[in-house]
């Protein structure tokens, strides 16, 4: 399986931002933890992030067609852009939402997920292991074909 990770604005800023809430790791930490699950669950994993919702949408429309499924992480743009929802909806591979911190437990604006109901799954307040659960549903409904 081809597998997208697709991780949105300041993630990019992970160790230096909010350490309290998103831990002492950097963004380069987590793509090296990203990448290990090559060995470990036998994927091609392709990690990439943007600041920008434009780049976000095109590399979700380029992904259909060329990777089995995308693990997105929407950053706050999970919170307001319905452009992304309209990317998930318009491809035909399954997304899987991903957060790092659980945002049930965090201010109002994040409890609401824009993008939720264009995903297959949404986890989220595990930190980096929040992925490995999103690759694990992608793994499981991919068995289910
Ligand atoms: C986040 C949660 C979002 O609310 C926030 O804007 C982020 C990171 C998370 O991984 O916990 O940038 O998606």
């Amino acid at each position: 399986m081809n597998i997208l990770i697709l991780n949105g604005p300041n993630l990019n800023m992970l160790g230096k931002r909010e350490p309290e809430i998103y831990g002492n790791k950097s963004y380069e930490d987590l793509e090296r933890y990203l990448k290990g699950f090559e060995q470990s669950f036998n994927v091609t994993i392709d990690v990439k992030q943007s600041n920008l919702e434009g780049i976000l949408i095109d590399l979700l429309q380029y992904a259909d067609d060329r990777f089995d499924g995308v693990i997105l992480n929407a950053g706050a743009f999970t919170h307001y852009s319905y452009a992304l929802y309209d990317a998930i909806k318009s491809i035909s591979i399954p997304v899987v939402e991903v957060h790092l911190s659980d945002l049930t437990k965090r201010e109002d604006f994040r409890k609401i997920s824009v993008i939720k109901e264009a995903c297959v799954a949404s986890i989220m307040g595990l930190g980096f292991q929040s992925y490995e659960e999103g690759l694990k549903i992608l793994l499981r409904g991919s068995e289910q074909k």
